[in-house]
């Protein structure tokens, strides 16, 4: 074990807790949420009584459940863990079968939680958000909701703002605002959180952090899978709900957010909300200028011939975009006049999420040259690899006059900080082990993001905007579709 992280501050508010992972047997859950548990728990954070129970629609079959899950055990960010430290975990893991919420099939979880009436009884809802409703309803109908007890949802909830009211008003029959976590694993990242600090814990960048020194802000999270296995949800959401209702969202609130108070739930989602509320509705007349969706044709992927959107969800009628590109404003004082510009696609030439703050030109060149001065630039890379760059203006050296180019002025996280880094649902777990809430949407934020939202959804349906085709492995939309208006979806973009 590398990392040993021990943040006493907080474990004194730790509970012994049973966490019950409803789609417990889905690919998140064996991919995500139970490895993250597990790793925690290896670095010495969960050195409280716990089990982990995972609900399963069939029945359970431990030895194909656990030959599934232990390879997203074994290894994480090249670590190895033993064979020891896995069957640990394996014990502390029960599986239970519920084909579907009722009291009869709850009861075996029943009689099992009732085992533990001390502990907090966490409940994760893995699972399409229509069946979040009736599970609720079943919890509290056994009994199996009190005070303590807390439920984490995961995205996406609802595909309109009715629905996601609709689910809201459902969940709020058990839980009271304060037990429900909506998580969005964006948040849950190191350098998402860097963010924070980058913003906050320097004077010098949030001196500069307004429209009078910034031109433009770019969001891009682009990935080079395509849908995989998940065509039939993907195909009612589309790259809109996909990613940009919730990642790219919360993303710019980071960017784009007053100094909270203190890092405190409320305080930090006070400001995230103002955000979303100031951000500029999309209209019928500004809809095509501002915002272009594509869907990917056969192309070639990281040197492999792959299908298109149509041919990988087999139903070749289908419009669902899984390219979109949004200008936008966040009217407000600090930034007033400035774009931000989201994009994220699938099948894109490569997987590489970004943050760009493009800062405004030096306001009088003195040099005798007059050789173009390039803007200044604040590149924060995501992923794949975390890192960020200030590109400056420097001296050439040598004599021949003042010459100069850009440079980059690097902090590579892996070079920095040698720890293993955390998964981004490893801390969102552990914070709703604690009842840390900052890290999660608030249903007013929610409701802003969807009424942005819909301002989208709403134009694109009154104007009829098609698709545009790009072929996969590719930068997506290209010069030769887009039109002269259109031409900051690719100029500002590509390495
Ligand atoms: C999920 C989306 O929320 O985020 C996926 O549903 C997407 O479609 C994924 O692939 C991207 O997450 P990450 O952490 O790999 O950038």
């Amino acid at each position: 074990m590398k990392a040993q992280i021990k943040n006493n501050s907080h474990q004194e508010r730790f509970q012994p807790f049973n966490i019950v992972v409803f789609g417990g047997d889905g690919d998140l859950s064996i991919r995500k949420i139970l490895p993250a548990i597990f790793h925690r728990d290896l670095d010495g954070q969960l050195n409280i009584a716990y089990n982990v129970i995972a609900i399963t629609r069939k029945d359970p079959d431990l030895k194909a459940f656990q030959a599934r899950l232990i390879p997203f055990l074994e290894v994480s960010d090249h670590h190895k863990y033993s064979r020891n430290e896995i069957e640990k975990f394996l014990n502390k893991l029960v599986l239970i079968k519920a084909e579907s919420p009722s009291p009869e099939a709850y009861t075996e979880l029943k009689a099992f939680l009732e085992k533990f009436p001390e502990r907090q009884n966490i409940y994760y809802y893995s699972t399409p958000s229509s069946a979040f409703g009736p599970i609720t309803q079943t919890l509290k109908t056994c009994g199996l909701v009190n005070k303590s007890s807390k439920v984490v949802l995961e995205k996406p909830l609802g595909h309109s703002l009715a629905s996601s009211n609709a689910i809201n008003a459902e969940i709020t029959l058990a839980f009271e605002e304060h037990q429900i976590y909506r998580i969005d694993h964006y948040l849950g990242k190191e350098t998402v959180q860097n963010l924070m600090v980058l913003r906050f814990a320097n004077n010098l960048f949030e001196r500069a952090w307004n429209a009078e020194n910034i031109e433009s802000v770019q969001i891009t999270v682009a990935e080079s899978l395509g849908v995989e296995k998940r065509a039939s949800y993907y195909d009612q959401s589309g790259a809109l709900l996909d990613m940009i209702q919730n990642h790219l969202l919360q993303l710019l609130c980071l960017v784009a957010m007053e100094p909270p108070v203190a890092l405190e739930a409320d305080e930090v989602r006070n400001e995230k909300l103002k955000v979303l509320k100031a951000l500029r509705p999309l209209t019928k007349k500004t809809i095509e200028q501002d915002t272009v969706k594509g869907q990917y044709t056969r192309g070639i992927s990281n040197g492999v011939q792959v299908n298109s959107y149509l041919e990988d969800i087999e139903k070749y009628e289908s419009k669902t975009e899984t390219f979109v590109a949004i200008k936008t404003y966040v009217d407000n004082w600090r930034w007033k006049g400035v774009p931000f510009m989201l994009r994220t696609g699938k099948r894109m030439i490569k997987r590489y999420s970004e943050i760009v703050i493009n800062f405004r030109e030096v306001k009088h060149n003195i040099f005798p040259s007059k050789e173009k001065l390039n803007n200044n630039k604040l590149i924060i890379r995501l992923q794949p690899e975390e890192r960020i760059e200030l590109i400056q203006m420097t001296k050439i050296p040598g004599p021949g006059g003042y010459r100069y180019k850009p440079i980059a002025l690097k902090l590579d996280y892996n070079d920095s900080f040698k720890e293993r880094f955390p998964e981004a649902y490893e801390r969102l777990i552990v914070d709703v082990i604690r009842g840390n809430q900052t890290l999660f949407m608030r249903q007013d934020e929610l409701q802003a993001a969807w009424t942005w939202i819909e301002s989208v959804t709403s134009s694109w349906k009154s104007s009829g905007m098609p698709n545009v085709l790009y072929e996969a492995g590719t930068w997506g939309p290209g010069d030769d579709i887009l039109n002269e208006n259109e031409s900051w979806i690719t100029k500002t973009w590509r390495e």
